[in-house]
């Protein structure tokens, strides 16, 4: 397989990371070492693996986190009163209550009562607000920032390019929308959002000078849906049925890659492009918010 082509997401993570280890490291000289809080209700298998994997970062980089997990059936009033208590907490930085969560609890009455301030995902209402205004002020949620920064340490401009998004949600379609139709340095694109109710995908997509797929259907995305030299960013984590596999199933993305790799001028594996950038969003959003708890400007910690 060729790889020439690849945007290498785990080495754009680490060079983040990096960055934030030493944002993170400089924050502990001035006794405010960064504290984050994990929140997870149920045993939901796929979210277990994504705290895991976000709590290992935090070690490896000097965050101090844990998870608070609750049972599957926890009232909605109980999972307020935990966010309560960790808003109130000031070693607590940063709050992520990972999602989805169970069908009894409001998603959205449980983002709004995360304190903006320690907001780490960019859900609440108030940061939701910032972004699409263009106030850099708040926190952008990271799996759009992270996909955001793969752009911009590529070298892929934006500026003017056709940007095709495929999905809608609230975690990564809308705000990747508006992030990249911000009339800012690095963004400037005329963006097309797609989403379930879009007549003709295909046609849209064969525009694209950037392809954001990030709406959960397994390997929609083909070779002939591609502009050749486009940009490929894929999104997307789908577990399939696979009798060959260990344990019968297997992971793929919201792209054909094996289709799409040869057609695409650049484009992201899948594991390897996005994930490693999210969890590096993740981290470098709890230095921030720690640096702002201090009343330090966060861009101060960029010179270390
Ligand atoms: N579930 C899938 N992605 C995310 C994310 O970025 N943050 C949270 N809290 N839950 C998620």
């Amino acid at each position: 397989m060729a790889s020439d082509n690849l945007i290498d997401g785990r080495a754009i993570a680490d060079q983040i990371n990096e960055e934030t280890r030493r944002q993170i490291e400089a924050l502990r000289e001035r006794g405010t070492p960064p504290g984050l809080v994990f929140v997870r209700v149920g045993e939901d298998p796929a979210s277990r693996v994504y705290v895991g994997m976000k709590e290992k970062t935090c070690a490896r980089l000097g965050i101090e986190s844990r998870t608070e997990v609750l049972p599957e059936d926890t009232p909605e009033r109980e999972l307020l009163k935990l966010i309560a208590a960790l808003n109130a907490d000031p070693a607590a930085h940063g709050i992520l209550v990972q999602a989805p969560l169970p069908p009894q609890i409001n998603e959205a009455a449980i983002f709004a009562a995360v304190s903006p301030n320690k907001d780490v995902d960019g859900f609440h209402p108030l940061n939701v607000g910032k972004l699409l205004l263009g106030d850099g002020g708040g926190f952008v949620p990271c799996t759009p920032a992270g996909v955001h920064q793969l752009l911009i340490r590529s070298g892929l401009e934006t500026s003017g390019a056709e940007v095709v998004i495929l999905g809608r949600g609230n975690i990564v379609g809308k705000p990747m929308a508006a992030i990249l139709c911000q009339k800012a340095e690095h963004a400037n694109a005329t963006v097309t959002l797609c989403h379930s109710r879009s007549s003709d995908i295909a046609a849209h997509c064969r525009r694209a000078d950037i392809l954001i797929a990030a709406m959960g259907v397994p390997e929609f995305v083909k070779a002939d849906m591609v502009k050749p030299g486009a940009v490929v960013i894929d999104v997307g984590v789908n577990r399939i049925a696979d009798p060959a596999a260990k344990n019968g199933s297997r992971l793929v993305g919201d792209v054909d890659f094996a289709g799409v790799q040869p057609v695409a001028g650049r484009i992201t594996p899948n594991p390897g492009g996005v994930g490693p950038m999210t969890i590096a969003m993740l981290m470098a959003n709890t230095a921030r918010a720690a640096a702002m708890a201090t009343g330090m400007d966060p861009a101060t910690l960029q010179e270390n």
